[in-house]
């Protein structure tokens, strides 16, 4: 009897049928992979499954009962917990007040004792190590993720549904995942997993289901398939992994960093120019000055030295909506805090930043009527899923969202382009379709500085590879010149003889 059966369930938001006569079923004990394009139900179908959403049609068994799921109250009763795209912690309280919120041990007033000593027998059980009395604010995102996974496992949830939770780690904190989802299977847990990393599928599930446009294209044991059969399969068509690149014909320089120091803790700096027809990789691991280095090109934050220079312009005091006039595009590494108004419409999201550019805006009025055909064009050229572009972008997929902010910052023929991991969150398809994207810009004469955690992205992509260590350029080299092996040690801190 499988722990999980859900048949013939369908869903509809107006009139878009995101799930159509969904069948899917998970085996008590397994890890079970859900896979899909962007925007084809995969988080609809889960969160149906956690009383979130609520099915037009179909039914629901656990464990060979017929269940109705009205909210997630009642999925914590059947033993069902969730860890989501975007995770749910209340940011000011602390990890153990996350944590037993809701389920709080004592009778009257809470006992805190009580509760601590089940949550050191759960952690000792799958090897957590938490500071039970920081604030979620100061955690990093693994962390954060791992309160949430802990926070379902103190529930009692013996299913547990983790909605792309590799997307936003970091190659160590993925390992860290895997070690506790491999301690949860050896509890007995049953693990549904989200991701869009093919590999991880294959090291880590047991089955896996793919669903394309919200219908089941199929459900296989993982030793039966291969990448290749699930990329098919997701997309509908045998994808071309191989990217040709043109030959490198840099022009001019368009950005150069001069003696840039970017963290306060080191005296190192970054030194590096983007040239026209150019796409310089900025390697390295989370956490040595990405994020600072992403604020300060976007005119957010000041470095505490040095200088940028844009087309021969010092512009490292230009704020950054005049960088954005001057042709400075930029994908934030964090799209919804930085790059999206969540609760509008697709349409203003593409105005976003562009206000003030002459082409939607004559005499401060604005020219809805080109808006609209530019949003229209860069909805249809990206393939973008939506159903209308008054729909608000919060409503979107993921992976579509990330789509919209991309189209709108290259879409306005930028002679810049900072992208701060652009692919993230996408499927195959879409970063595939993204990377030629990034190319063609290049070979329009573009300059690209890609920052990128992803070495496999920054090896495909780049012409120059730079890696960031504590805050500094440590190595550059010449694609071609370097293997992902010496990227790696430079990553880890070893400087180049
Ligand atoms: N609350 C909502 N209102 C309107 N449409 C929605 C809502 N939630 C989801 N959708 C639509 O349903 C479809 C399926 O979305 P879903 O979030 O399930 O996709 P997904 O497979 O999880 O994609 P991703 O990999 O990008 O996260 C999408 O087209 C999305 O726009
Ligand atoms: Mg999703």
């Amino acid at each position: 009897m499988p722990a999980i059966l859900m048949k013939q369930i369908s869903k509809a938001f107006d009139r878009l049928k995101a799930l159509d006569h969904v069948d899917f079923e998970v085996d008590a004990g397994e890890v079970h992979c859900l896979l899909g394009e962007n925007g084809a139900g995969k988080s609809t179908l889960m969160n149906i499954l956690y009383g979130l959403y609520h099915a037009d049609a179909g039914e629901i068994y656990i464990h060979g009962k017929a269940v109705h799921i009205a909210n997630p109250k009642i999925a914590q009763q059947y033993h069902i917990g969730m860890v989501h795209q975007h995770f749910m912690l209340i940011e000011s309280m602390t990890v153990l007040q996350n944590i037993i919120l809701g389920n709080e041990a004592g009778r009257f007033a809470i006992d805190y004792a009580e509760n601590r000593s089940r949550i050191d027998e759960l952690e000792r059980l799958y090897h957590f190590d938490f500071d039970l009395d920081k604030p979620i604010s100061v955690l990093s995102v693994g962390e954060k993720q791992r309160v949430e996974i802990f926070k379902a496992l103190y529930r009692g949830a013996d299913i547990v549904i983790l909605d792309e939770p590799t997307a936003v780690l970091t190659p160590q904190e993925v390992d860290v995942l895997f070690r506790i989802l491999d301690d949860m299977r050896k509890q007995g847990k049953t693990i549904i997993f989200i991701t869009h990393k093919l590999h991880e599928t294959m090291v880590l599930s047991d089955r896996v289901t793919v669903l394309r446009n919200g219908k089941i294209i199929g459900s296989l044991r993982t030793e039966e398939v291969t990448p290749k059969i699930l990329a098919t399969m997701m997309v509908g068509y045998a994808i071309d992994f191989d990217i040709v690149k043109s030959t490198f014909k840099p022009g001019k320089p368009v950005l150069e960093l001069r003696q840039l120091k970017v963290l306060a803790a080191s005296h190192a700096t970054i030194s590096l120019q983007v040239r026209q027809g150019e796409i310089y990789g900025i390697a390295g691991v989370d956490g040595n000055g990405q994020q600072e280095l992403e604020g300060i090109l976007a005119g957010t934050a000041k470095p505490l030295s040095g200088r940028i220079i844009f087309n021969g312009e010092d512009i490292t005091a230009m704020p950054a909506a005049k960088r954005k006039a001057k042709g400075i595009a930029l994908i934030p590494s964090d799209r919804l805090q930085n790059a999206i108004l969540p609760g509008m419409p697709i349409i203003d999201n593409y105005l976003l930043g562009f206000q003030h550019n002459s082409m939607f805006s004559h005499f401060g009025i604005l020219r809805f009527n080109v808006l609209k055909k530019h949003a229209d064009n860069m909805v249809n050229q990206y393939s973008i899923k939506i159903s209308a572009l008054e729909q608000p972008i919060s409503q979107l997929s993921g992976g579509n969202q990330q789509k919209i902010v991309f189209s709108r910052e290259a879409g306005l023929n930028p002679l810049l382009l900072v992208a701060v991991q652009p692919v993230r969150g996408l499927d195959i398809g879409a970063i595939d379709a993204i990377h030629r994207q990034l190319l063609q810009l290049r070979d329009r004469g573009k300059a690209i500085l890609l920052i990128s955690t992803e070495l496999s992205e920054i090896m495909e992509m780049s012409d120059t590879i730079g890696v960031l260590y504590k805050g500094e350029l440590i190595a550059q080299r010449k694609a071609g010149e370097v293997t992902i092996e010496q990227l790696g040690l430079f990553m880890a801190g070893e400087r180049p003889e």
